[in-house]
């Protein structure tokens, strides 16, 4: 099929070189003139484990392209997807402007035959018949006859650092759409993923495909999203109860998690959830509630745990350091989660703030910084090239991110370039027999030390 995807983020770019890689002919639309330059070069603005790798295949086969032309992508594609950002205003509700701009830009280029125009970004409640009627309008600027136009609410819900591998293996496909001609274009679409062509396992049954209204598919977007924040703002506060208990939260967590209602994923305890994500979404839902009257109390709570958690390492480091003024302390690893780059909203941006509030000097090592050499704005952070060279010095370490590669450090050689052997893990991701054989103290969140 002839497909364009406009905004080439995480998500468009996963989605268009995913689509391309199953024989779908996908022009991506960018607006940003270097990022467009770079993809058709064959190279990745992002890191995402296999992406390049299917980008520059698709490419060769002649099924993906990069352009900065809107009018181009438009009409070349049956199914046209937005998939731009949607940020937090500064008050927490959706920042839309870029959808906005994005279906003006469709309805002043809509032309030919039929087409589907697909919201993939993250959009709020109602946006599918906000987006509609502002395509209409640029259509009847132009006092133009089209062949008609549906908007199908298809939310993404791949995980960044597994981009590539959700999209070819999702739990699920939601397509929210009061026409069944558009619907059906969308199966036709997403056939050989549905059919599990690309699963390892090729015994599993078809990826179920939710079809539902516009409205109930965007709510399902974000109550997923604010049901994972929720479940993780729930373990956290698990596992500062079993601090002061002696639990272990690890063990509490394999413990529910084996009860299939409860389900053992993101039980994960650690220094809070972040992300260009769970933050924005669960509170751009809150203010859709509150726009309608409701309180989602709940939800607020959520936030609220995980705004206080985002300070535990800190709490932790004070009880070990007491004043931190003056005192070193080195992040093993700075983005919000492990196989990505992205930094927004990472938790450490918070830690590190308030570090510097008090005085502490901070360094930080990050694998993928190290090897992209972004540092994302990050001027209150020394950031060092290896782990060696982070420890050297430091009072504390604070392990921030999970990536595989922090479990193959070599802990005595980083212990005796420290002042004190202190490791606070804010993941409960290493192995604690093998930090104290090194020589650590070492400090998790909810597990007694
Ligand atoms: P992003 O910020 O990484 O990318 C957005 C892209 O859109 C940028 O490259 C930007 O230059 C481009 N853009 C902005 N305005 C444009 C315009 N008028 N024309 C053409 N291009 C334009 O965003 P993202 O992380 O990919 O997120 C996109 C949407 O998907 C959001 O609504 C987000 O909530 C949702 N989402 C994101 C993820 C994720 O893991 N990042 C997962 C699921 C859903
Ligand atoms: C999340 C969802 O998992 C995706 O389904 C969704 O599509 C996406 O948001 C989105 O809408 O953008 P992502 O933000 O990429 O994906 O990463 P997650 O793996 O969900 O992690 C989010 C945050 O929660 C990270 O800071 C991570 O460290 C934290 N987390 C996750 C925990 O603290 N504990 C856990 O058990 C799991």
């Amino acid at each position: 099929m002839r497909v364009c995807v406009i905004g080439t983020g995480y998500v468009g770019l996963v989605t268009g070189a995913c689509l391309a890689h199953i024989g779908h002919h996908v022009i991506c639309i960018d607006n940003n003139a270097d990022k467009v330059a770079l993809m058709q070069s064959g190279q990745s603005p992002i890191f995402e484990p296999g992406l390049a790798e299917i980008m520059q295949a698709a490419m060769q086969a002649g099924n993906l392209e990069f352009t900065t032309d809107l009018g181009a992508g438009v009409a070349h594609g049956e199914i046209l997807f937005i998939a731009v950002g949607t940020p937090a205003l500064p008050t927490g509700e959706s920042d839309t402007r870029y959808v906005e701009a994005v279906a003006r830009g469709i309805g002043s280029h809509l032309n030919g035959g039929y087409k589907v125009i697909v919201n993939k970004s993250t959009v709020p409640i109602g946006s599918g018949d906000w987006v509609k009627r502002i395509v209409l309008d640029g259509v009847a600027e132009r006092q133009q006859t089209i062949a008609g136009f549906d908007v199908v609410s298809n939310p993404e819900f791949l995980r960044e650092g597994s981009a590539v591998f959700d999209t070819f293996n999702p739990d699920r496909i939601v397509l929210g759409s009061n026409s069944t001609k558009a619907i059906a274009m969308m199966r036709k679409l997403y056939a050989p993923i549905i059919a599990r062509r690309f699963a390892e396992d090729p015994f599993l049954l078809p990826v179920p495909v939710v079809e539902t209204d516009i409205s109930s598919a965007e709510m399902i977007k974000y109550a997923a999203n604010a049901f994972l924040a929720t479940k993780i703002s729930f373990i956290n506060e698990v596992a500062n109860i079993c601090d002061r208990v002696g639990a272990d939260v690890t063990q509490v967590a394999q413990g529910i998690g084996l009860d299939s209602r409860i389900g053992k994923k993101f039980l994960q305890a650690g220094i809070g959830w972040g992300g260009s994500c769970f933050p924005k979404d669960v509170s751009a839902l809150i203010h859709t509630a509150v726009d309608y009257g409701y309180d989602a109390q709940l939800l607020r709570k959520a936030v609220a745990v995980n705004e206080r958690q985002k300070l535990i390492a800190l709490e932790k480091l004070q009880q070990v350091l007491k004043i931190l003024k003056g005192k070193t302390i080195g992040l093993l690893g700075l983005t919000f989660k492990p196989d990505t780059d992205d930094m927004r909203d990472a938790p450490a941006l918070i830690l590190i703030e308030q570090l510097n509030r008090l005085g502490a000097k901070v360094k930080a090592y990050d694998p993928i910084i190290a090897q992209t050499g972004m540092a994302h704005g990050l001027s209150d952070v020394k950031v060092e090239s290896d782990a060696v060279q982070l420890a050297d010095g430091c009072d504390a370490l604070v392990l921030i991110t999970e990536w595989q590669s922090f479990r193959k450090l070599d802990y005595a050689k980083l212990g005796e370039k420290m002042i004190s052997k202190i490791i606070i893990d804010g993941r409960n991701f290493l192995d604690p027999e093998v930090l104290t054989a090194s020589g650590f103290q070492y400090i998790g969140i909810g597990r007694p030390t």
